[in-house]
């Protein structure tokens, strides 16, 4: 496996996850489930990208814009669930601000995956995409 399939499977839990949240109601069981389970997915993985994928990205000169540009999201994101949390759930302003998460996350994840691999894809060489992917594998398993 390469460091881009290893990212790709955990955007998919994510993508999966934040499409779950909009659907959930109120103040239930079920949107503090799954809030709290994208928390964590949007942590470990943010984490473990930005140290076996982004930060060899930020050393080179053809990477270094987009990797920034991506850990500035990172930040963004963590911001609105910042705000999420700090919102009862039952207010309407819960469900404005999960679509906003969503948008986000989804916009980031397809902006990963359409333009920071591609160019990824250039500036590492065979051998780091896998152990790249190997690392990032230990530590996800480490965090889950
Ligand atoms: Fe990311
Ligand atoms: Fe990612």
């Amino acid at each position: 496996m390469n460091i881009f399939e290893a990212l790709r499977q955990e955007h998919e839990i994510q993508r999966h996850l934040v499409a779950k949240l909009v659907e959930t109601h109120g103040d239930t069981q079920e949107r503090k489930k799954i809030f709290e389970q994208l928390k964590h997915e949007l942590k470990i993985h943010a984490d473990a990208e930005e140290r076996h994928f982004y930060i060899p990205l930020i050393k080179k000169d053809l990477t270094q814009e987009k990797a920034r540009h991506s850990v500035a999201e990172h930040h963004e994101m963590d911001e609105l669930i910042e705000q999420l949390e700090d919102t009862e759930m039952d207010a309407s302003n819960w469900l404005k601000k999960a679509k906003e998460l969503e948008h986000k996350v989804i916009h980031h994840l397809d902006e990963e995956e359409q333009e920071v691999f591609q160019m990824a894809g250039k500036a590492l060489t065979d051998n780091q995409k896998l152990s790249l992917a190997e690392d990032y594998n230990k530590e996800i398993k480490k965090m889950r």
